[in-house]
């Protein structure tokens, strides 16, 4: 080998260094956010984010085989149009038509939540999927059943190797792949993102919407992620006796308290609250306005302005309105990676 020809070996090797190592980086994926997002809470120390494990969480989010008679995924009540909640209905439809007491929330920005459920009865995001998969009225799928369906399946266990390097499939790896995907699943796309960034203005409602949401609702909706994750209540009637985290903690004080939700997408989302109760935003304001059912364990914020609520003018309903219209993100329910 002459030495310019050794040259030339010499550096397609080098090449093919460098090739192969960026492809290497393709595959493992970092989680994108905004520089005024905080950092998330969770950090994926036991569970590398990649490409594959995102690909593997998808596949499984949309399969009915993770219910016992392959006829519910987590799509079912967790659609992309409605930012991962349901299609609009008060309470879900699990297997056999069974119903629940509680509103399908949306799945946005979970890699930033502490806690989940409305109640925080799961306390990580890796055991999270498991509630749904076992729940007798939503999927009632017995993990040994899933795993000998999956290992079964023409393409999983490939899909398994490709995301942990070996086809070996088992509930641990289930519940990393589908943490992987809905930790991905950030919104950060809205208009009231863009005014963040300086890449738009709100208008004169929307502005004064922008105001008064501070003053009134960004104790407990905490921007930028609209939720500060507590549990609190905020003065509706109890009509069904879920004590919400109550029933978790077994302390009184928390009877009656639920998680404070996010905000973001709300237009999306509806009927609101943990048992769906009411249509639309109006009636949220009007509730927050002069709806209130005090109870020993209300927030006294939310009694602001008299003990019935907060006393908003039409108009200022009307800018608050506005206001939480600007949190849709319209790129996030239409982003084709979030969907199979
Ligand atoms: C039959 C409807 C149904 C199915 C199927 C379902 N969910 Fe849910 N999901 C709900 C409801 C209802 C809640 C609220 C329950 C509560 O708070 O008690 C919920 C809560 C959640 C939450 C908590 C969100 C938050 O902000 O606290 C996550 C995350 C979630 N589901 C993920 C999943 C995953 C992953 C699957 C599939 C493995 C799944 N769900 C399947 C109805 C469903
Ligand atoms: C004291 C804390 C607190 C304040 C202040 C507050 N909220 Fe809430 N908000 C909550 C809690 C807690 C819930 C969930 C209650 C439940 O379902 O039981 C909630 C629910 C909501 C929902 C329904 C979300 C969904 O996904 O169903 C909307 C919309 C909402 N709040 C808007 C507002 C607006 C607008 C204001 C100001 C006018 C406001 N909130 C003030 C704590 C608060």
């Amino acid at each position: 080998m002459s030495f310019y020809n050794f040259r030339l070996f010499f550096y397609s090797l080098l090449l093919a260094g460098w090739f192969i190592s960026c492809q290497e980086k393709e595959q493992s994926f970092v989680l994108e956010y905004p520089d005024y997002f905080p950092k998330p809470v969770y950090g994926f120390d036991n569970n590398p984010l990649t490409r594959e494990g995102f690909i593997l969480g998808r596949e499984l989010f949309f399969d009915p085989i993770l219910s016992a008679d392959n006829s519910i995924s987590c799509e079912t009540c967790h659609a992309q149009a409605h930012s991962f909640a349901d299609h609009n209905l008060t309470f879900s439809t699990g297997i056999n038509n069974q119903t629940g007491l509680r509103n399908s929330p949306a799945i946005i920005n979970a890699a930033w939540q502490p806690s989940f459920m409305w109640d925080g009865g799961v306390n990580h995001i890796e055991v999270m999927p498991f509630a749904p998969i076992t729940n007798p009225i939503e999927m009632a799928e017995d993990f040994n059943n899933l795993i000998r369906e999956l290992n079964e399946h023409p393409r999983y266990p490939q899909m398994f190797r490709e995301a942990f390097g070996n086809p070996e499939i088992n509930s641990q790896k289930i519940l990393y792949a589908l943490a992987q995907y809905m930790s991905v699943l950030v919104s950060k796309d809205s208009k009231y993102d863009k005014v963040r960034t300086g890449n738009a203005d709100f208008t004169e409602d929307e502005g004064a919407g922008y105001t008064l949401f501070k003053n009134y609702c960004a104790q407990c909706h905490v921007e930028p992620l609209f939720s500060d994750f507590s549990y609190r209540n905020n003065g509706l009637a109890d009509v069904n006796g879920d004590t919400g985290r109550g029933r978790i903690t077994l302390d009184p004080e928390d009877n009656f308290t639920f998680k404070v939700p996010t905000l973001r997408n709300i237009s999306l989302t509806y009927p609101y609250m943990h048992d769906g109760r009411f249509r639309n935003l109006r009636q949220v304001l009007d509730h927050y306005s002069e709806g209130i059912t005090a109870h020993h364990n209300t927030d006294p914020s939310i009694l602001k302005s008299g003990k019935n609520g907060m006393n908003f003018s039409e108009t200022e309903k009307q800018e608050l309105e506005s206001f939480l219209r600007t949190l849709t993100d319209y790129t996030f329910i239409s982003n084709p990676h979030f969907s199979n």
